[in-house]
C-alpha cells in the first residue's frame, strides 16, 4: 500500500472510503469528524449505522452515501474507551479499518488529518502510529504460496487528506512509518520463513543486501575463523550442523564525524533448534524455526535505520547456526572454552542460545560500546512467566532497562523486568568448569540472564531481552496476522535514535 498526500479543499477530497475514529462511551464525536459531518457529511448523520456504532476497540462501521459523491463511504473505526487509550489501540483500530477496506476491495482509502485531532497524542505521532498500524495490519507472508495468491495489492493507496500544507513533523510521518514497518516486516518474513530457506547463509545474504543498499560495513565470520578467534562456545553449537554457521557483524556509522561509542545489538540466530543431543520433544518442533527471531529483529533494525538514514553509531552482531543432533554435535557434559576465556560445562545442549550469545557479547566488547542490548528467544520459562504478550528484560543498568520499558510502552511493545541478583549464580556453579550452562527448572528466564551477565563487564550498560513468548503469535493480533510478530524492532530502533540522550556513556 502506497501512502500519498491529498492536499485540497475539503469539498474536493475524492476517495473510495474515508476513515474516522470513534471513542467508546463518548457521546461527542472527535472534533475533526464532527466538523466534516457538519460540512460535507450531513447524509451520514441520518444513517442508523452511525447510531449503532459503539466505538468498541476494533469495531468498524461502514456507512454508505450517494454512489456518485466524491466520498461514497465513511468507515468509522473503534478505539475503545478513552481511559484505556494507548498507541496499540490506534495501531489496532487502523489495522482493523484497513483490513475491512481490503475485504471490501476498496483501493483508494482516505484519512483526514483533522480526524486525528482530539486524541491524547500529538497529531504527528498519531499519524505515524496510524500509518505503522495500517501497514503492519495488512502485511502477510505469502512468498511461498503458489495457489490462492492475492494478485493485486488492495488497498492500493492510503491518502492523507488535509486542506493546507501540514508542518514538517507531520510531513515526515509517512517516511518514518514506512521505514519502521519495512524493518518489522523484514523481521517477520525471516522468522515466518522455514528453516530450509532461512539458513545461516540466508541470514548472511540478507545482511549483505542491507549493507549494499544502505552502505553498512559487513563482516562475516565463518565457523573456521570463529574457531581461530577462540569462539569455542559458538563453534561448539555449530559443529553439529551441516549447514555452514556464521557470526554476522553489521555496522552503521554515525553521520557525526567524531568517533562515537556504538550501541551494540546482539541477536540470537539459531535458524533451527532441535535441542541438539538434548533433543526436544517432537510436539511443535516446527515452531523452532522461530529461534532466529533475535537476529531477525536486529536485521529489521538495520533495515529501518537504513531507510530513515538515522540512528547514530550502531553495531549488530548475529551468531547464526542450526542446533542439530549429529555424530559431531556437542554433548551434555562437554566443557567448552568461550571467547572470553571462561569455561562452560554443557549440561543441556538445548540451552544453545546462551552458548552462541556469550561469544557474541565478548566480541561486542571490541567495539567499546556505549551500551549492549541482546535479544533472544532464550527460554520457555519466559513464556511461563509472561505469556505471549510480554517480553522479559534484565540487565546491569537500571537506566537502560527503564528506557526499554518506557520506549516499549510508547511504541506498543510490552516489557517487564526480572532481577539478576548475584545469589542466582549459585545455581550455575560447576565442579569442573567456571560454570554450567543450565541448572534445574527454577528461575529459568533469570538464569539465562545470569549466564549472559558473566560475559559483560559491570561498567558497560547491558540489557537482555527474552522474546521467547512475543516473537510469534498463534492468534491474529491487532497489527499482526498469525505467525511472526517482528517484536523488538521498534524498541531497538527508538533506542538507537535516543541513546545519546539517555545519559548512558
Ligand atoms: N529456543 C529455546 C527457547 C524457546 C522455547 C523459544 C519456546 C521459543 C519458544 C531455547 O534454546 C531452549 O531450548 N531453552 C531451554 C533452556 C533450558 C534447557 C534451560 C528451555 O527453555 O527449555
Ligand atoms: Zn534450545
Ligand atoms: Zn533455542
Amino acid at each position: 500500500m502506497r501512502i500519498d498526500w491529498g492536499i485540497a479543499p475539503v469539498s474536493e477530497w475524492a476517495v473510495d472510503v474515508l476513515i474516522f475514529f470513534g471513542i467508546e462511551g463518548s457521546f461527542a464525536l472527535l472534533p475533526g469528524f464532527q466538523r466534516w459531518l457538519d460540512g460535507q457529511g450531513q447524509w451520514i448523520t441520518r444513517s442508523a449505522a452511525l447510531k449503532d456504532f459503539q466505538g468498541k476497540f476494533q469495531q468498524t462501521a461502514v456507512i454508505y452515501g450517494p454512489a456518485d459523491s466524491n466520498v461514497p463511504r465513511v468507515l468509522v473505526a473503534g478505539l475503545g474507551s478513552e481511559e484505556k487509550f494507548d498507541v496499540e489501540k490506534l495501531q489496532g483500530a487502523t489495522s482493523a479499518a484497513l483490513r475491512k477496506c481490503r475485504d471490501l476491495g476498496l483501493n483508494r482509502v482516505g484519512i483526514s488529518l483533522q480526524g486525528l485531532q482530539g486524541l491524547p497524542v500529538p497529531i504527528d505521532s498519531a499519524l505515524k502510529e496510524v500509518l505503522v498500524g495500517g501497514l503492519l495490519g495488512l502485511h502477510r507472508f505469502d512468498e511461498l504460496k503458489t495457489r490462492e495468491i492475492q494478485s493485486s495489492e488492495v488497498p492500493e493507496s492510503l491518502v492523507i487528506l488535509d486542506e493546507g500544507e501540514p508542518e514538517q513533523s507531520i510531513r515526515a510521518a509517512p517516511r518514518a512509518a514506512e521505514a519502521v514497518a519495512s524493518g518489522i516486516c523484514l523481521a517477520r518474513d525471516l522468522v515466518s520463513s522455514p528453516a530450509n530457506r532461512v539458513t545461516p547463509g540466508f541470514m548472511v545474504e540478507t545482511a549483505r543486501g542491507l549493507a549494499q543498499r544502505y552502505g553498512f560495513r559487513l563482516e562475516v565470520i565463518d565457523a573456521e575463523r570463529a574457531g581461530e578467534l577462540g569462539m569455542g562456545s559458538f563453534t561448539a553449537v555449530a559443529q553439529g550442523s551441516r549447514e555452514p554457521a556464521y557470526m554476522i557483524v553489521l555496522e552503521r556509522f554515525s553521520s557525526i564525524p567524531e568517533k562515537t561509542a556504538p550501541l551494540v545489538l546482539v541477536g540470537k540466530g539459531i535458524t533451527f533448534d532441535t535441542g541438539g543431543i538434548s533433543l526436544k520433544n517432537k510436539d511443535r518442533m516446527d515452531a523452532m524455526k522461530q529461534d532466529m527471531a533475535g537476529a531477525a529483529a536486529v536485521l529489521g533494525v538495520f533495515e529501518t535505520l537504513g531507510r530513515m538514514n538515522a540512528g547514530g553509531h550502531v553495531v549488530g552482531i548475529m551468531p547464526c547456526t542450526e542446533n542439530m543432533p549429529d555424530g559431531k554435535a556437542y554433548k551434555p557434559g562437554d566443557v567448552v572454552k568461550s571467547l572470553s576465556g571462561l569455561t562452560v560445562e554443557v549440561i543441556s545442549t538445548d540451552a544453545e542460545g546462551r552458548m552462541v550469545l556469550c561469544d557474541a557479547l565478548t566480541y561486542a566488547l571490541d567495539f567499546q560500546p556505549a551500551a549492549i542490548v541482546d535479544i533472544a528467544t532464550l527460554t520457555a520459562a519466559c513464556i511461563v512467566a509472561f505469556g505471549n504478550e510480554v517480553a522479559a528484560v534484565m540487565g546491569n543498568c537500571e537506566a537502560l532497562t527503564k528506557s526499554i520499558l518506557d520506549i516499549g510502552s510508547r511504541v506498543g511493545e510490552k516489557y517487564w523486568p526480572l532481577p539478576l541478583w548475584d545469589f542466582y549464580f549459585d545455581h550455575l556453579k560447576s565442579d569442573i568448569a567456571d560454570f554450567k550452562n543450565v541448572a534445574d527448572r527454577s528461575a529459568g528466564a533469570i538464569l539465562g540472564g545470569i549466564f549472559l551477565k558473566q560475559f559483560v563487564p559491570a561498567s558497560i550498560p547491558w540489557a537482555h531481552i527474552d522474546i521467547a513468548g512475543t516473537a510469534w503469535t498463534d492468534k491474529e493480533l491487532g497489527t499482526a496476522p498469525r505467525g511472526a510478530t517482528g517484536f523488538g524492532v521498534r524498541t531497538m530502533v527508538e533506542l538507537a535514535c535516543t541513546l545519546a540522550v539517555l545519559g548512558i556513556k
